[in-house]
């Protein structure tokens, strides 16, 4: 298709937009209001152009064949210069005192593109006072230009449906709720529209005062410099003003550094740049990360207060009885290498054992497992991902071969059906949650839910479901038999790809809907419903996360979601597959680059000789042949005595394991004991050496995320008062136990992980500068797959399988002394138990502490209040909180977030685990609640998005704007002077 643009031909690509051929070709025509990622929006009128004769709005428009577009006519440039001079009614051009005088922001470009000398329409200030009641970000009416991209952002990206604006009032304003202050309003400080602003009228607080030179002065006295740029603009023009501010742009240049960086919290995988001014973090600023575009979560976007935080550990310390003392670097390091060799000459290897962490790096993950395999001589070394992920990876190694996410996240916004099973996603996930919610309103796309929780997506949810604790895979094994029983399945896939269809429709004979009906509690008809649902959607994308895969049967029911896909056909095109939702920003890499007891990096086995064989001959050293212990059976192995020494790193092992108080019991009794952290954690308080290490960003690396997507970080900070990045303290202590290791960079690192391992060949530095990222499997070419089975499944005939599974009862079920269940997970604004994002005021402000979720009726039944005092007993252990009433949960079933290292409510769960991976059944918990007669506040305060009114709309709605009488499209008093014209 060929578009003629100011006389010369442009070839258009698929579904254009006009905007984007313009600044495709290169040809500078203003947009203010338009951003790629959130589409036309069209409120602004600035991109103006000529198309066949006629002006249009190139956002607006798309481009098709034989269009003559003219950018620059006189009309095209009258009406451009008369809708941006609207927009300086609207707003103050102090740039030279602002601190968003950055280089990047559009209004100030717009106004230089333009030439702009003196504006028409005077600026008036609007009748509103600035809102500073959120603790992250201000709003300032007087500076907003009403381009709507924050309005189209909350109601269309991220889904919050937090903002509008009515285009009916008299001065309309961004409305947050319809009119609350921001404060006491729904929304969830993602930062979505601050990130979209396109001028400083949505700003990050933490820039205030903070980027410019000048914008720390005073109110008055910067009041007084405004007054000056105003009162010389009618004789200097804003050409001279602005060439002042485009100085002082460039002198910060020098002082705010920005650091590309991958986010510290949950396994999406969001990047962005981090601004810093010294070690001041002024605001991490997304654009265009592969995973996430312009979008964080409140954690990626304002959660860095941990960095900077006073109670930072920035010296090693050493235990002295009850206390510990401050100590030298090599005081620490040679206590340690000498405790290691001594206990392992003592008891052998494998009376020690390694804890890898997954919020740090692929690089420090492999160092850690070889210094456990090559230094130590022992295979056990484990990561958290035993808490949480292997159970997906274990039902996804038995049915497709690969244990990682089988597309991307762009698969799911496709997928004309996306089913989630256990997992809050908006608040685990919430980055993933937007493109669910995003294609769900905007797109057509459908959506379950099964959960025990009303949460936001089950609230969004075509079908809700909500089985009995732990019967998940009942109702998705009885949906696949119903499938296969009514001919529904995709038999050619079936026949060509997957093995062992008989067997498992023989497996399936017990899973029929009544049974279904009767143990999960779902009706048959939505039973029904949702096999149809399944069956007859264009694609299907399968999320799902803790509430499946922390259950005695996680392995299982994971296995069983695998199965379903299969039997529907649902593997091997976009929009398909299955999606366990990784929980930390590193889980998935710390386990593929070899932090298991039983796998080299790449899941290589390490009982497989030839495998073995390889790895000797790169480390030049014996390895032990048989598998380790894994975390589980480390903690059994310390009670009994076998385990004697354990180094873990960034891992709250006391508090985040099941049965906490037995766990703390174990770790009393090791001989010797290394944590390298960056808090003196919980955990810390049973060490004998605490080595002070670095946060993300103060080292360099690499991360994995769940899409299986690799992507590099960079130092934007030195690393705080002694603390050191763990692969150089990993690295130090191996050198002290005579490994002879010369890492100098965590490049060199990756380039021995991708000599070693087929599953990352292709992985370099190079090929992971900045913004560029791979998606595992990476052939030695550097090509990568994205979609991850595409001419095959990852086992020797290439097929999948069919993986039988049965069902068997739940652990720790309830009884006449315990009759409660208790679920427990996440919460949007803390990540885990809150180490890290405590450390940040406003996250304290607007979530405090933990509370227990009760349903009204038990509320009622036990005269139970928002406020009230219970103490939750459980067979293991016992805690105190405040309860919260609320319709997300129902019945005899409660819920309590991780968000205390006080009162955790892993005090109160078993050491039943998974029968596969040994991960704990923390989901399987029965409790006794007490009321202990005490009221307090709500502990959700009334700053808590929970308690706003969110207003939904379609989006900026622009049309109302141009319902308004004073409304007119400019240039159309230019068409009619030329039509009026003899
Ligand atoms: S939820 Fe809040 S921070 Fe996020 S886009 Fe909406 S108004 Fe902005
Ligand atoms: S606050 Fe919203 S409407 Fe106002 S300028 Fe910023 S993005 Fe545009
Ligand atoms: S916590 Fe997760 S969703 Fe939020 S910004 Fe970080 S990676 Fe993105
Ligand atoms: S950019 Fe087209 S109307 Fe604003």
């Amino acid at each position: 298709m060929i578009v003629t643009i100011n006389g010369r031909s442009q070839v258009v690509q698929p579904e254009e937009r006009l905007i984007d051929l313009i600044n495709r070709s290169g040809l500078e025509v203003p947009h203010v209001c338009y951003h790629p990622q959130l589409g036309p929006i069209q409120s602004c009128d600035t991109c103006m152009v000529e198309v066949d004769g006629k002006l249009v709005r190139a956002c607006g428009t798309m481009a098709a064949e034989g269009m003559n577009v003219v950018t620059s006519s006189p009309r095209a440039d009258a009406a451009q210069r008369e809708a941006f001079d609207r927009i300086l009614g609207n707003h103050l051009l102090y740039c030279t005192v602002c601190d968003n005088n950055n280089g990047n922001c559009t209004v100030h470009n717009t106004t230089k593109l333009l030439a702009v000398e003196h504006q028409e329409i005077p600026y008036k200030p609007k009748p509103y006072e600035v809102d500073m009641s959120n603790p992250f970000y201000r709003y300032d009416p007087d500076q907003c230009i009403l381009c709507g991209r924050c309005v189209q952002a909350c109601q269309t990206l991220e889904v919050n449906e937090t903002l509008s604006i009515r285009w009916e009032d008299e001065h309309p304003r961004v409305l947050w709720d319809g009119g609350a202050p921001i404060g006491e309003s729904s929304c969830v400080s993602c930062g979505h529209c601050i990130s979209v602003c396109p001028c400083n009228a949505l700003m990050e607080t933490s820039m205030l005062g903070e980027a410019g030179y000048m914008t720390s002065l005073s109110k008055p006295a910067l009041d007084g410099m405004i007054d000056v740029v105003k009162g010389i603009e009618p004789e200097m023009g804003y050409g001279a003003i602005l060439k002042v501010s485009e100085v002082e742009s460039h002198m910060r240049e020098s002082r705010i550094k920005r650091t590309k960086t991958v986010c510290t919290y949950c396994g999406v995988g969001c990047s962005f740049d981090v601004w810093t001014k010294d070690r001041h973090i002024l605001k991490v600023e997304p654009l265009e990360g592969p995973a996430n575009g312009v979008s964080t979560c409140i954690k990626g976007k304002f959660s860095w207060g941990h960095i900077n935080s006073h109670d930072r550990l920035t010296k090693p310390l050493i235990r002295e009885g009850d206390q510990f003392h401050e100590a030298s670097w090599d005081e620490a390091l040679t206590l340690v290498a000498r405790r290691f060799s001594e206990i392992k000459a003592a008891t052998g290897p494998d009376s020690l054992a390694f804890i890898s962490s997954s919020k740090c790096t692929n690089e420090e993950s492999y160092l850690m497992q070889k210094l456990a395999r090559a230094v130590i001589g022992t295979n056990n070394m484990d990561n958290c991902s035993r808490y949480c992920q292997a159970p997906a990876t274990a039902g996804l190694f038995r049915t497709v071969g690969y244990g990682g996410d089988s597309g991307s996240i762009t698969d799911i916004e496709k997928a004309g059906l996306v089913v989630i099973v256990g997992s809050n996603t908006a608040e685990s996930h919430p980055v993933i949650a937007t493109r669910v919610k995003r294609a769900h309103k905007m797109h057509g796309q459908k959506l379950i839910v099964s959960d025990l929780r009303e949460n936001e997506m089950a609230e969004r949810a075509d079908v809700f479901l909500h089985p009995r604790p732990g019967t998940d895979l009942i109702w998705l094994s009885a949906v696949t038999k119903y499938i296969f029983d009514n001919g529904l399945a995709d038999q050619k896939f079936i026949d060509q790809w997957v093995n062992g269809a008989a067997e498992f429709k023989k497996s399936l004979e017990s899973f029929t809907f009544e049974m279904a009906s009767e143990r999960c509690g779902l009706p048959k008809e939505t039973l029904t419903k949702v096999a149809h649902m399944i069956a007859e959607a264009n694609g299907v994308c399968i999320l799902w996360a803790m509430g499946v895969t922390q259950h005695s049967m996680g392995s299982d029911t994971s296995t069983a979601i695998s199965n379903l896909l299969l039997a529907t056909g649902n593997y091997m095109k976009p929009g398909t597959g299955s999606y366990p939702l990784r929980g930390h920003n590193n889980v998935q890499g710390a386990s593929d680059h070899g932090a298991m007891p039983n796998f080299f990096p790449g899941y290589q086995e390490v009982a497989d000789p030839a495998i073995r064989a390889k790895f000797e001959k790169a480390w030049n050293v014996q390895l032990p042949p048989k598998p380790g212990l894994d975390n589980h059976m480390m903690i059994d192995a310390i009670h009994e005595g076998k385990l004697k020494a354990m180094y873990l790193f960034g891992e709250e092992m006391s508090l985040v394991d099941s049965n906490a108080n037995f766990v703390g019991d174990a770790l009393t009794k090791l001989d010797f004991f290394v944590v390298q952290e960056i808090f003196f954690s919980e955990t810390c308080q049973f060490a004998d050496v605490i080595l002070p290490a670095s946060p993300s960003l103060e080292k360099e690396g690499t991360f994995t995320s769940t899409e299986r997507r690799i992507q590099r970080l960079y130092q934007a900070l030195e690393p705080l008062g002694e603390s050191r990045p763990d692969w150089i303290i990993i690295q130090d202590i191996a050198n002290r136990l005579g490994a002879g290791w010369k890492y100098e960079h965590p490049s060199q690192i990756y380039d021995e992980i991708a000599a070693l391992t087929p599953l990352f060949a292709g992985v370099t530095y190079e090929r992971l500068e900045g913004y560029k990222t791979l998606q595992w499997p990476v052939a030695e070419d550097g090509s990568d797959q994205p979609l991850l089975y595409t001419k095959n499944f990852y086992f020797p005939d290439g097929k999948a399988r069919f993986y039988p599974v049965p069902w068997s009862e739940p652990t720790d079920q309830q009884d006449a002394q315990y009759d409660l269940h208790l679920n427990n997970g996440r919460l949007l604004e803390h990540f885990h138990e809150g180490n890290m994002t405590y450390r940040t005021e406003g996250i304290r402000e607007k979530t405090p502490c933990t509370f227990v979720e009760v349903s009204p009726d038990l509320a009622g039944e036990r005269g139970i209040q928002t406020g009230s005092w219970v103490q939750l007993t459980s067979r293991y252990g016992k805690v105190k909180a405040q309860a919260v009433i609320t319709t997300r949960v129902q019945g005899k079933e409660l819920y309590m977030p991780m968000n205390s290292t006080d009162e955790a409510v892993n005090r109160l769960t078993s050491s039943h685990t998974d029968k596969v991976t040994h991960t704990p059944a923390y989901k399987e918990t029965s409790v006794q609640l007490r009321v202990l007669g005490e009221i307090g506040e709500d502990p959700l305060p009334r700053t808590n998005s929970r308690h706003g009114h969110p207003t939904p709309q379609t989006g900026v709605e622009v049309e109302r704007k141009w319902k308004r009488k004073d409304y007119r499209q400019p240039g159309d008093h230019l068409v009619q002077i030329q039509n009026a014209r003899p």
